[in-house]
């Protein structure tokens, strides 16, 4: 076996006097080769390359960055697949917010290489990747939905940025109407994410969370979908379908929704903070006519919402250099790092402290404005399901997608949902 560094190599052969010279003498760490898998929505790719490029200047190592599908859904079963046949493909592994309790058991412990870095990031996160004592991820940015919408359409047709999903609806209508009337036959009033994956799940969440519905699950593991604001949520986004959105939303991932909006054919949209930066790009046709707000209340005794999402790093258990992999973990989830993400392709930080940077602020003013509804974006229900989410957001994403469709009607569909998931339950245990 080749030896990689000299303190390895001489604390095990020659005891514990030559040790303490080794160590003594500067580490000379051979050069290694790790991969780390990112995303590749927007300027997902761009950005975790050149942050990944940094680490290898600063360390003499080199890393393949692999580029992963946009889906979550289909980037998980990837994951699932290269990690049961515990191949070492990849070191270091972009993962959702909503996957420690899944993948945990195949990945490391971080905290031995983390230092006090977990203390400057949101204390939800850290104990959102803390399973079982062992920190299996590092928060890489936090994600919550909000509402995009055109300033110039919203202030030339007299309406207010919606505080309800009935205003929402009532505005994107007659602008749609008065546009197309005068030409703009492509407009539509409101784009979202609606194919049937992980990104619904959010979606329909927030819809049900914003009429006081419930999130599916509660904190001890009851589910609660079946309930009548729940339905009226799902009755209110199925009324959109053919009529302020486009039948193909029911289609729509994240990067579709943006392309319609971002070429200036939807009034409103629903997506993540990436969104904005590509909005405001010097190619946009929607630069400087973009506003950002908290997603509407479902009525006036609903709330503002927006589903907790975000990506985290974490190392494979099957890796041949987790000390390395960690290493640079810890780099790109650093705070230098952090910052340039966050006013490069405004990603928000998961460090608190950046909240309060003005450079940060002055490239995403709707960080500052929306704080409150980043720190208590509301949790789709991964902890409580653990290994078992996949299977209750599967479920919970087809039952949206088939009232969105028109296939299915939300009291029957939602009731045979709570059904299957109280199997799901039974099965998990929890
Ligand atoms: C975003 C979120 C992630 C979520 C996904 C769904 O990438 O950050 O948490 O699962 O969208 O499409």
């Amino acid at each position: 076996m080749k030896a990689r560094t000299l303190p390895a190599l001489g604390g095990f052969a020659l005891g514990s006097l030559a040790l303490t010279l080794v160590l003594a003498a500067p580490a000379v760490a051979e050069p290694v080769e790790i991969s780390i898998s990112c995303g590749a929505l927007g300027v997902e790719l761009k950005l975790c390359t050149e942050g990944v490029r940094a680490w290898e200047k600063k360390t003499g190592n080199k890393v393949e960055v692999v580029s992963t599908p946009n889906s979550s859904t289909e980037r998980l079963a990837l994951y699932q697949q290269v990690l049961s046949s515990k191949a070492d493909d990849i070191d270091v592994l972009q993962v959702d917010v909503v996957w420690p309790g899944i993948l945990a058991s195949h990945l490391i412990d971080l905290k031995p290489y983390m230092g006090d870095d977990p203390k400057g990031h949101f204390p939800a996160l850290i104990e959102n990747d803390t399973i079982d004592g062992k920190l299996v991820a590092m928060p890489w940015w936090t994600d919550a939905g909000v509402l995009y919408y055109r300033t110039d359409l919203l202030k030339k047709h007299g309406f207010e940025p919606p505080a309800t999903w009935a205003e929402m609806a009532k505005a994107a209508r007659a602008i749609q109407k008065a546009e197309r009337a005068a030409g703009q036959d492509g407009l539509w009033g409101y784009v979202f994410q609606g194919r049937a994956y992980e990104g619904l799940t959010c979606n329909a969440l927030e819809w049900v969370d914003a009429f006081g519905g419930g999130a599916i699950v509660d904190g001890e593991g009851e589910i609660t979908i079946d309930n009548p604001r729940a339905r009226q949520a799902m009755a209110a986004a199925a009324s959109w379908i053919d009529d302020i959105s486009p039948k193909g939303v029911l289609n729509y991932d994240e990067e579709a929704a943006r392309g319609v909006f971002q070429s200036g054919n939807a009034v409103f949209m629903r997506n993540w903070p990436y969104a904005w930066s590509l909005s405001q790009s010097v190619d946009s046709p929607v630069k400087g006519k973009v506003g950002v707000v908290a997603l509407p209340k479902g009525g006036a005794d609903g709330k503002t919402t927006g589903a907790l999402g975000g990506w985290h790093l974490a190392v494979s258990r099957y890796s041949k250099h987790p000390k390395e992999a960690a290493d640079l973990v810890k780099f790109l989830t650093g705070e230098s790092e952090q910052k340039r993400r966050a006013i490069e392709g405004s990603y928000n930080p998961t460090i608190v402290a950046l909240y309060k940077d003005a450079d940060v602020l002055k490239a995403n003013p709707f960080f500052g404005e929306l704080f409150d509804t980043f720190e208590n974006a509301v949790a789709r229900p991964a902890a409580v399901a653990g290994p078992f989410y996949n299977r209750v957001s599967s479920a919970f994403w087809t039952a949206a997608h088939e009232i969105l469709a028109g296939q299915a009607k939300p009291g029957p569909r939602l009731q045979a949902l709570e059904g299957e998931l109280k199997q799901i339950k039974r099965r998990g245990r929890w």
